[in-house]
């Protein structure tokens, strides 16, 4: 005799739902936005099928109907034009640059938005790195002041979040403190705590055309083979004053993403970032796959893996597929 039969519990949609454990909400979802100069612009990133760059006046528009869907929260990163990138990335503090720029009018026009700005000066560096690069090497704590200086011109034209993606060492207690001798003691920092130097950014790249121009990122992002530098990093992260972690990519690294979650006690999120997307998006096009039912159980394995909050861009499809 059989006693214990787990497929009570999976014999109709309603039992299902009752025992179903992890959901993802539209409230968990963030939205990573392109915005470029220009106007009444929008370009399609060819290998991210469905993402456009937008010139500013049409990111406001997709923002107001991505607000109408139930997205809070949106991660603008910025298309540089090459003439106004150089080695010290300064142009990212410049306050008539088109990414500040874009924060105030966004702030302005949807105070209700929040927004998580990109601190890293890959977008406005001529090398293509996210620090300042001496004799082909990525200098620590040099970069520190620039990155410092970029998230308080940030702070200061509204952002709600600065988001540290560069994976220098000691940026997030740097940044706090200068955000807070600025007075932004309100601005929140999302560390990307776990960031692996990873191949499933290309797409990203080429929506910013931010590729390094010479080496790759491995002197500073982490290496995939590895779990406890992640616990490292999320220990530092959270004693330089994180209030999010942040773990990148998503889809291969649930385990880091699971293993930050059981032992820190600060929100976890994950960012399925652009060659995620992009895969799914070739395979469905090809009708190989369903893509609708792949994205949804790709961010519910994350939720489950203990992500509070995913970075992704199938927010708006997701939205629009969910919509009560
Ligand atoms: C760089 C940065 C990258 C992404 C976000 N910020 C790429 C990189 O490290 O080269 C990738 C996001 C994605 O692939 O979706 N500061």
């Amino acid at each position: 005799m059989i006693t214990h039969r787990p497929r009570r519990n999976r014999k109709n949609q309603a039992i299902r739902q009752l025992v179903q454990e992890n959901q993802v909400h539209v409230s968990d979802l963030i939205f990573p936005v392109f915005v470029n100069e220009g106007k009444n612009k929008k370009t399609e990133i060819a290998s991210m099928p469905g993402i456009y760059r937008f010139s500013l006046d049409l990111l406001l528009k997709e923002i107001e109907s991505c607000l109408k869907l139930g997205i809070t929260t949106f991660a603008p990163f910025p298309n540089i034009a090459e003439k106004l990138k150089n080695k010290t990335a300064s142009e990212s503090w410049n306050k008539k640059n088109i990414y500040l720029r874009s924060i105030r009018e966004i702030k302005k026009q949807f105070p209700e938005a929040v927004l998580m700005t990109d601190v890293a000066m890959d977008p406005y560096s001529s090398d293509g790195h996210d620090g300042l690069v001496k004799n082909n090497e990525i200098i620590n704590d040099e970069t520190l002041s620039i990155l410092a200086r970029m998230a308080v011109a940030q702070a200061e034209a509204g952002t709600d979040i600065v988001g540290p993606s560069d994976m220098m060492d000691g940026r997030v207690g740097f940044i706090r403190n200068q955000l807070d001798k600025a007075g932004y003691q309100q601005v929140s920092i999302m560390a990307y705590t776990a960031k692996y130097a990873s191949a499933f950014y290309g797409p990203f790249r080429d929506a910013l055309e931010s590729a390094p121009k010479f080496g790759d990122k491995k002197t500073y992002q982490m290496n995939p083979a590895n779990s406890k530098e992640a616990l490292l990093e999320a220990e530092l992260d959270s004693l330089e004053g994180a209030d999010f972690l942040m773990v990148k990519p998503a889809l291969s690294y649930l385990d880091i993403i699971q293993q930050l979650n059981e032992n820190f006690s600060l929100p976890i999120a994950a960012y399925n970032v652009s060659g995620e997307y992009a895969m799914v998006k070739a395979a469905a096009q090809k009708n190989w796959i369903d893509g609708q039912k792949i994205r949804d159980e790709m961010l519910l394995s994350m939720k489950r893996a203990g992500a509070k909050i995913i970075l992704t861009y199938f927010a708006k499809e997701w939205a629009l597929d969910h919509k009560k």
